[in-house]
C-alpha cells in the first residue's frame, strides 16, 4: 500500500511539473493575453534614447519606432520593451507590439534584436558605444540558450513520459517512470542553470554608463529575468521531489548502484591519472611537483634561430622572424629521442604561433615527461618595445591568444611575459609595463583556472639594476603582501661560467638572490667564449648551496644558434637526421649524472611573501604606479567613432605607424595640442588615457585630434593618403569629444582581461572594463565569475552539475 501512495504522489507532482512547463513553453509565442505575460527575459530600452542623446550630443529623432506593429528586425525603429520566450521574442511599444516568427530553438540574441530594429545610423552608433559585456555577444548567448532549449525539450518530453508511464500500474513501468523523471530532472536542471547564468551575464549591461567621465549616465537598457525562469525552476523542483519517494522505497538497490558507480569512477580516474605529467606549483620560493617533491628545471632551449641581421641598430642580434618549433610533429618526434638522451625535463620555446596546431609536439613531450616554458612575445612588434615601452591591447590580445592555444596541454610549466626587455639602467623605466603584463596574464590565467606560472627572463647585468628588476617584478606596490602583480618565476640569462671555472663565479649572484622571494632559475646558461664547453657548472647549479637559491636552469641551445661569441647549438640537423656534437655529449653526461636535492620539503617552504618595491634612484627608474589593463572595448569603441581614421594602403602597418605618429604629434604641437593622451611614462608613472591602445588606434586618435583642432579642414585628414574621414563619427566636434570620453570612461582601471573575440564584428571584441581602479579586484558576481566567459567552462559546469545531481540523488538513496 505504501508504494501506491508514493507512486500516486509522484504522478501528481510530475503532472504539476508538466503543467508548469507547458506554461513556460507558450511564453511569447504570440501577443495574446497568456503568452504575452510569460517570458524568459525582459529588456527595457525606454531610457536608451536619452542616454544616446547625451553620448552623441545630438538629438535622436527616429530612434524609436512610431508604429508598434511594424515588422521586427527590419530597421523600422526600436521598441521600448522586448520579451524573449523559448521560441520567439516580441517587441512592444507603449504596451502594444508583435512577435518575431515562431521558429524552433530560438536563440536569445538581444543585441541583434535591438540593433536590427534601429535605423542604420543608430545601429552604427550603438555598436560603437556598447563595446563591452556579454550582452553584445549574440553568438555566445545564442549558442548557449539554443543548447539549453534542447535540454528543456528533452526535460519536458521526459516529464510527460514519466507522468504517463507512472499512471499505468506495472512494476517495470514504475521503474521506467522513475528513470524518465531522473532524466527529465537532470535535463531541466542543466537547461535552467544555463538560462539563469546567461541572464546574469547579460545583466552586465544594466551597469553600463555613457557620457563624459564627469557626467556619466546609465545606458538605459536593462535586462531582467522573466517569470518563465521561475516556472522552469519550479517544474524542476516538483519533478525532483516526485523522484524521492521512489528512491526511498528502492533505497537498497540505489545504494548498490551508488557503490558500483563510485568504484567505476575511481578506476577510470586512476586509469586516466597513470603516467600523466604532474602539475608543478610554487610554494615559498621553490617549485614542487604534486607528489611533494622539489622540482628543478633541467632544461634546454628549443627554438630554431629566425632571421637575424648584423644591423648596428640591433646590437642584441634579435631575430626579425621566427620558426615555431612546436607545430611540426615529425620534427618533434625526430628530436624527442635526443631530448630524452639529455634527460631534460623542460624545454624553453621563445616564440610560437597561436593560430597553428601544437597537439602532436605538446602531447609527445607530455608523454615523455617534458614541460615547456613558453615565451609569449613575438619578434619585432609582438613584444614590449624597450625603446618606447607600453603595454597595449594588441600585445595583451597576442599573449591571451597564445595562452588559449596552449591551455589545453598539461605540460606548460610557465609563460614568460618578456625576455631581455630591459638591457641597461637607462631602460629600467620599462619595468612597470612588464609588471603590468605579469599582472594581467596572472589574472587571465586565474580566470581560466590555469595553474601555469608567470615568468620573465632577464639579461644579466650590473647588480645596480638587475637586482632591483628581480625585486620589482615580484614585489607588491600596494604594500599589502599581495602577489597579484608579481611574477612566479624569475629567469636570469646567465653566462658567467666559461670553460672550466670554479663555483666562486656564481658567488655574486648567489649573494644577490639569497633572500629572493619567488623561485629563480637560469633561463639560459652555457658560455661559449672559452670552448670547449665542459658543462661543469651543471653539478654546481643543482647542488647546495646553489640549489637552496635557484631552481635549475636551461642550457642554450639545442638548435644551432650563431652569435658574435660563437656557436651555441648542440646538434646539427639535415632533413630528418640529427647529429649531436661534443657539447651535446658532455651536457648529456652532466645532466645524466644529476640527483636533485630534496630540501627544503614542501611543508618547510612556507608561504611566498611579496615585499615592498625597490625605491627609485639613478640606476632604477621604475615607478610603483603601474599602467592600467589594456581595454580592447575602449579602443574598439574609439576606433569606430574617431572622425579621422588611419586607413593604410598597406597591411605592413608597423613599418609606417612610427613615422606617421611622429608627424601627427608634431602637427598637434604646432597647433597648440600635444600627444599626452597616447604617451606612457613608466618613470613618472603617468599613462595617457589612450596609451593602452594598439598603435593603429593611437594613430587614428592623433589624426582625429589634429582634424578636430583644425575645425575639420578637409586637408587635415589626409596624411599623404593614409587617413580617411569617418562618416559614422558624431556630426559635431563636441559630439565627437563626448563620444571619445564616453569610450574612455574608465581609463585607469585594472581588471581581469577576457579573450579577444575571434569572430568578426567591431563591437564584440575583448576585455570588459568594469574593474576597479587598483589591485586585481574582480567585481563579477558569483554566477558570472563561475562561467568566466568560455563555452568550455559552461560545458564543464554542466557536466559537474550532472555529477553533482547524480551524487545527491544517490546519497539520498
Ligand atoms: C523601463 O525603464 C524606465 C527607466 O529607464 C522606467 O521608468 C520604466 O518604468 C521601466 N519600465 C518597466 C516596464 O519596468
Ligand atoms: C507612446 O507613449 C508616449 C508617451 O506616453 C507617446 O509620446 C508616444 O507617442 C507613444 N507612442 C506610440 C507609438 O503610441
Ligand atoms: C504599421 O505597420 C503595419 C505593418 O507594416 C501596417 O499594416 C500598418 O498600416 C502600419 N500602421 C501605421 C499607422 O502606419
Ligand atoms: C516572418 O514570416 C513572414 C512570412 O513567412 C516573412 O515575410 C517575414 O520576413 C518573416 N520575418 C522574419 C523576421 O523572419
Ligand atoms: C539618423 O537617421 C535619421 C533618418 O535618416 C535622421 O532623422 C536622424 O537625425 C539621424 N540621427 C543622427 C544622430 O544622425
Ligand atoms: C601564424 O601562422 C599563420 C598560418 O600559417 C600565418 O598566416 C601567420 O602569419 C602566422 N603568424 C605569425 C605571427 O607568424
Ligand atoms: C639603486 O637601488 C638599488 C637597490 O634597489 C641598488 O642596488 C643600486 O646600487 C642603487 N643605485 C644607486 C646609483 O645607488
Ligand atoms: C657523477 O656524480 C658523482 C657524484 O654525484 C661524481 O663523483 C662523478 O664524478 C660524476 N661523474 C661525472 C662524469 O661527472
Ligand atoms: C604586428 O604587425 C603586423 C603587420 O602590421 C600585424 O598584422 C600584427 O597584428 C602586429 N602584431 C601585434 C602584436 O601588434
Ligand atoms: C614591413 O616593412 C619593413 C620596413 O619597410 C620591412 O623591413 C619588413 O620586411 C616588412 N614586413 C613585411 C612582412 O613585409
Ligand atoms: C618620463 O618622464 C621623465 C621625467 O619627466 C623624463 O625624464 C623621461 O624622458 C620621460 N620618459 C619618456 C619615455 O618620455
Ligand atoms: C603613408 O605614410 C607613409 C609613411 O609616412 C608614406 O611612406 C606613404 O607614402 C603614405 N601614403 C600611403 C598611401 O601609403
Amino acid at each position: 500500500m505504501r508504494g501506491e501512495v508514493c507512486i500516486g504522489s509522484a504522478s501528481v507532482l510530475s503532472l504539476i511539473s508538466l503543467i508548469l512547463l507547458i506554461f513556460m513553453h507558450v511564453g511569447q509565442i504570440n501577443t495574446s493575453t497568456v503568452p504575452r505575460g510569460i517570458s524568459m527575459v525582459n529588456i527595457n530600452t525606454s531610457g536608451y534614447g536619452q542616454a544616446l542623446a547625451v553620448a552623441l550630443g545630438d538629438p535622436i529623432s527616429g530612434l524609436y519606432a512610431t508604429n508598434a506593429t511594424a515588422p521586427l528586425a527590419q530597421q523600422q525603429g526600436l521598441r521600448d520593451t522586448y520579451k524573449f520566450g523559448l521560441y520567439s521574442y516580441c517587441g512592444y511599444l507603449n504596451g502594444t507590439g508583435l512577435c518575431s516568427n515562431t521558429t524552433a530553438a530560438n536563440r536569445f540574441q538581444p543585441f541583434t534584436a535591438l540593433t536590427s530594429d534601429m535605423l542604420t545610423n543608430y545601429t552604427g552608433f550603438t555598436t560603437a558605444l556598447i563595446t563591452q559585456g556579454t550582452f553584445i555577444d549574440s553568438s555566445y548567448l545564442g549558442n548557449f540558450t539554443n543548447g539549453a532549449y534542447y535540454l528543456i525539450i528533452i526535460g519536458s518530453v521526459a516529464t510527460a513520459l514519466a507522468l504517463f508511464t507512472g499512471l499505468l500500474k506495472h512494476t517495470v513501468l514504475f521503474f521506467l517512470s522513475t528513470t524518465f523523471a531522473v532524466i527529465g530532472a537532470l535535463a531541466l536542471l542543466i537547461g535552467a542553470t544555463i538560462w539563469t547564468v546567461i541572464i546574469k551575464k547579460a545583466e552586465s549591461i544594466n551597469e553600463f554608463v555613457v557620457g563624459h567621465p564627469d557626467a556619466l549616465v546609465p545606458l538605459g537598457i536593462t535586462v531582467s529575468t522573466g517569470n518563465a525562469i521561475f516556472l522552469l525552476w519550479a517544474a524542476w523542483a516538483c519533478l525532483l521531489v516526485s523522484i524521492l519517494p521512489y528512491m526511498i522505497s528502492r533505497g537498497t538497490m540505489y545504494k548498490s548502484i551508488a557503490r558500483a558507480t563510485a568504484l567505476a569512477t575511481g578506476v577510470l580516474a586512476l586509469a586516466a591519472g597513470v603516467g600523466a605529467i604532474q602539475k608543478v606549483s610554487r610554494a615559498g620560493r621553490y617549485l614542487y611537483t604534486e607528489d611533494g617533491n622539489r622540482f628543478f628545471i633541467k632544461g634546454i632551449a628549443y627554438q630554431e634561430q629566425g632571421a637575424t641581421s648584423t644591423d648596428p641598430n640591433n646590437p642584441f642580434s634579435e631575430p626579425s622572424t621566427f620558426i615555431d618549433p612546436l607545430t611540426d610533429g615529425s620534427a618533434c618526434s625526430r628530436d624527442l629521442p635526443f631530448l630524452q638522451q639529455l634527460e631534460v625535463n623542460t624545454i624553453r620555446v621563445y616564440s610560437v604561433n597561436s593560430s597553428l596546431n601544437h597537439d602532436d609536439c605538446m602531447n609527445a613531450l607530455s608523454q615523455a615527461g617534458i614541460y615547456t616554458i613558453i615565451d609569449l612575445a613575438l619578434p619585432v612588434n609582438g613584444s614590449i618595445d624597450r625603446n618606447n615601452p607600453s603595454w597595449t591591447t594588441n600585445l595583451l590580445d597576442l599573449y591571451i591568444e597564445t595562452i588559449n592555444a596552449f591551455n589545453k596541454y598539461d605540460n606548460v610549466l610557465a609563460y614568460n611575459v618578456g625576455n631581455e626587455v630591459i638591457v641597461d639602467p637607462s631602460g629600467t623605466g620599462a619595468a612597470p609595463f612588464i609588471k603590468a603584463a605579469a599582472r594581467d596574464v596572472r589574472a587571465y590565467l586565474n580566470s581560466i583556472q590555469s595553474s601555469a606560472l608567470v615568468g620573465y627572463a632577464a639579461i644579466d647585468g650590473d647588480d645596480n639594476w638587475v637586482l632591483p628588476l628581480a625585486e620589482y617584478l615580484s614585489c607588491d606596490p600596494t604594500g599589502s603582501n599581495s602577489g597579484s602583480s608579481a611574477i612566479d618565476l624569475f629567469g636570469l640569462n646567465n653566462y658567467e661560467w666559461c670553460g672550466d671555472a670554479t663555483a666562486s663565479v656564481y658567488s655574486g649572484k648567489n649573494g644577490d638572490f639569497a633572500g629572493y622571494n619567488v623561485p629563480a632559475y637560469f633561463s639560459e646558461f652555457g658560455c661559449v667564449k672559452q670552448p670547449p664547453r665542459l658543462w661543469t657548472e651543471v653539478p654546481v647549479i643543482f647542488s647546495p648551496p646553489m640549489s637552496d637559491i635557484w631552481s635549475g636552469g636551461v642550457a642554450f641551445s639545442y638548435f644551432p644558434a650563431e652569435s658574435n661569441d660563437g656557436e651555441f647549438g648542440m646538434v646539427t640537423i639535415d632533413g630528418n637526421t640529427v647529429t649531436p656534437n661534443d657539447d651535446f655529449g658532455r651536457l648529456k653526461a652532466q645532466y645524466g649524472n644529476l640527483t636533485f636535492p630534496t630540501t627544503p620539503s614542501q611543508s618547510d617552504a612556507g608561504q611566498t611573501n611579496f615585499p615592498a618595491c625597490p625605491p627609485q634612484n639613478s640606476t632604477w627608474l621604475a615607478s610603483n604606479t603601474l599602467p592600467p589593463t589594456p581595454n580592447d572595448a575602449a579602443c574598439n569603441c574609439l576606433e569606430d567613432i574617431l572622425s579621422c581614421q588611419f586607413t593604410p594602403k598597406t597591411t605592413n602597418t608597423s613599418a609606417i605607424v612610427g613615422s606617421l605618429l611622429d608627424l601627427g604629434c608634431s602637427l598637434l604641437g604646432q597647433n597648440g595640442g600635444n600627444c599626452n593622451d597616447i604617451s606612457a611614462n613608466g618613470t613618472t608613472g603617468t599613462y595617457g588615457r589612450v596609451a593602452f591602445c594598439d598603435p593603429d588606434t593611437k594613430l587614428s586618435f592623433v589624426m582625429s585630434e589634429y582634424y578636430e583642432l583644425t575645425n575639420r579642414a578637409a586637408t587635415s585628414c589626409d596624411f599623404a593618403g593614409n587617413a580617411t574621414v569617418n562618416s559614422a563619427a558624431p556630426a559635431s566636434v563636441s559630439g565627437a569629444n563626448a563620444a571619445a570620453s564616453s569610450c574612455l570612461s574608465n581609463p585607469s582601471a585594472t581588471f581581469t582581461p577576457s579573450a579577444p573575440a575571434t569572430t568578426g564584428g567591431s563591437g564584440s571584441s575583448g576585455s570588459n572594463g568594469s574593474g576597479s581602479g587598483s589591485g586585481s579586484s574582480n567585481n563579477n558576481n558569483a554566477a558570472v565569475a563561475l562561467v568566466g566567459g568560455s563555452p568550455g567552462a559552461l560545458v564543464g559546469i554542466a557536466v559537474a552539475f550532472v555529477f553533482g545531481a547524480l551524487g545527491s540523488v544517490l546519497t539520498i538513496a
